[in-house]
């Protein structure tokens, strides 16, 4: 066995494109051993053979105890979106935001030249395409949509800051991280119970404690925020503030009181505007051109605490919820980056909402989630851009739910037909369906127990005919 030199950015073996193994023979698996060993002791969760200097295709990858050697990898199905931070052990310094495929199938053959089948989602799915990429001489760097600095960033006048942080989803690991660039120390991270997620409902880390272990950061899961024994490990922290981010749960008062600087919150809409749970789809569904973020000091209130720092952002036509959470994630760490600077040099803002212009955003129910084509065009349109991609916002057709996650108002106004009924279903005409003053395209669809997919490929197998109706009451 041996460490192998793992090559740096700009180098050129890691810019062409590696040839495939004709033989798996003893010198490939004294390679697999090496990598193996070389990604272990670098901490890594991924290697492929051009990162040590072999232009073959090759790749190793380690995660939840799991050990992957692929001869010869190739992805063979890849589905959903998924935009989640990553780094390489080839590219020092920086992390990025990378769009990648949610969950893929890959095929290769084993270190005795077998072929075998991998499938995987969550971090697999993100690792098997990184080393893929790095057999075809790409890097993260180069598809990333941001790219950030690992390296604490120089605020000489700012002081560094003693951070507890609460978050769940990923919205939340974007804040966290650049708490972390900046250099700023966090003590815990408390992040909700492991539980069920995904279709395949197993048990799966948050993404805010998966990226609390990856940086070893000491993680906390309470059952519950105001037990007398987690209020106290808090206390024992002494932190001087805490950083709350999509936590999903009002704090009581016995831990507000603990930071001296106190508790702060980054929530994802103009406040006092859109105070809830569900702020982004609300924003979209109500058909709103602007929302942004705030931050703010807690309170025992739901997001009414006095604002620190605001910033607007536009919502095009064409976003959905999906698109504005990843701008207002975006937004919200660096809003949160900008308000934790304030506080520690004691020049931060703070200014009462005002309770008069309050609005609410609460989770949403299966009610909201069905579509009503009774309603306007606009507004048909708006729910399911604000439920897109999740929860979805469905109709019914035969007893069965029918997700409509993507669709756009017919320009030409049908004046025949009632709210719910099929207009059209042919390659020609499209998908459309009546609401009270119009008709909608519906353009991406998922029936029930099924993928997501065109609503042309939809209706070439589910034999819609005009006239049917769509809706709950038929
Ligand atoms: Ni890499």
């Amino acid at each position: 066995m041996a460490l192998l030199r793992i090559r740096k950015d700009g180098d050129d073996v890691l810019r062409g494109k590696a040839r495939p193994v004709t033989n798996v023979n003893a010198s490939i698996r004294q390679l697999v051993e090496d990598m193996v060993e070389t990604m272990r002791a670098s901490r890594g969760i991924g290697l492929a053979a051009p990162q040590v200097g072999v232009p073959r295709r090759l790749i190793v990858i380690e995660t939840d105890d799991a050990l992957h050697e692929v001869v010869n990898p190739e992805v063979v199905r890849a589905e959903g979106r998924e935009v989640a931070i990553e780094g390489c052990l080839s590219v020092a310094g920086v992390v990025g935001e990378v769009d990648r495929a949610a969950k893929v199938r890959v095929t290769g053959l084993d270190r005795d030249g077998r072929t075998i089948w991998l499938e995987g989602d969550g971090i697999l799915a993100r690792v098997l395409q990184h080393e893929i990429d790095h057999l075809d001489g790409v890097l993260f760097t180069d598809k990333a949509l941001a790219v950030y600095e690992t390296e604490p960033a120089h605020y000489p006048e700012a002081k560094r800051l003693k951070v507890l942080f609460m978050g769940t989803p990923q919205f939340a690991v974007m804040s966290l991280l650049s708490i972390l660039r900046d250099g700023h120390t966090v003590s815990a991270v408390v992040t909700q119970p492991d539980r069920p997620r995904g279709r395949g409902m197993e048990v799966a880390a948050s993404p805010v404690k998966q990226f609390a272990v990856k940086h070893r950061l000491p993680v906390l899961q309470p059952g519950d925020c105001a037990s007398s024994e987690f209020v106290r490990r808090v206390a024992e922290l002494e932190p001087d503030v805490i950083v709350v981010v999509a936590f999903g749960r009002i704090l009581p008062r016995s831990l507000l009181d603990i930071p001296r600087l106190g508790c702060i919150n980054v929530h994802a809409s103009l406040l006092p505007r859109y105070r809830g749970a569900a702020p982004i789809n609300w924003a979209v569904m109500n058909g709103e051109s602007v929302t942004g973020v705030t931050t703010m000091y807690m309170t025992e209130r739901l997001d009414a605490g006095d604002i620190i720092l605001q910033k607007e952002v536009p919502i095009s036509p064409q976003d959905n919820a999906g698109t504005l959470h990843d701008k207002l994630m975006v937004e919200g760490a660096a809003l949160a980056e900008e308000t934790l600077r304030l506080i520690s040099l004691g020049k931060a803002p703070r200014t009462a909402q005002d309770e008069g212009s309050a609005t609410y955003a609460p989770l949403l129910t299966l009610k909201d989630e069905m579509i009503d084509w009774n309603r306007t065009v606009e507004r048909v349109c708006n729910q399911i851009r604000g439920m897109s991609p999740c929860p979805g916002a469905h109709t019914v057709r035969s007893g069965k739910k029918l997700k409509v996650l993507q669709a756009s108002a017919v320009q030409d106004e049908p004046r025949h037909g009632s709210p719910g009924e099929v207009l059209a279903a042919d390659e020609a005409g499209g998908f459309v369906v009546k609401a009270c003053d119009g008709a909608v395209r519906l353009e991406e669809v998922q029936p029930e127990g099924g993928r997501r997919m065109p609503a042309v490929d939809y209706l070439r197998g589910a034999r819609v005919l005009p006239c049917e109706v769509l809706g709950a009451n038929t």
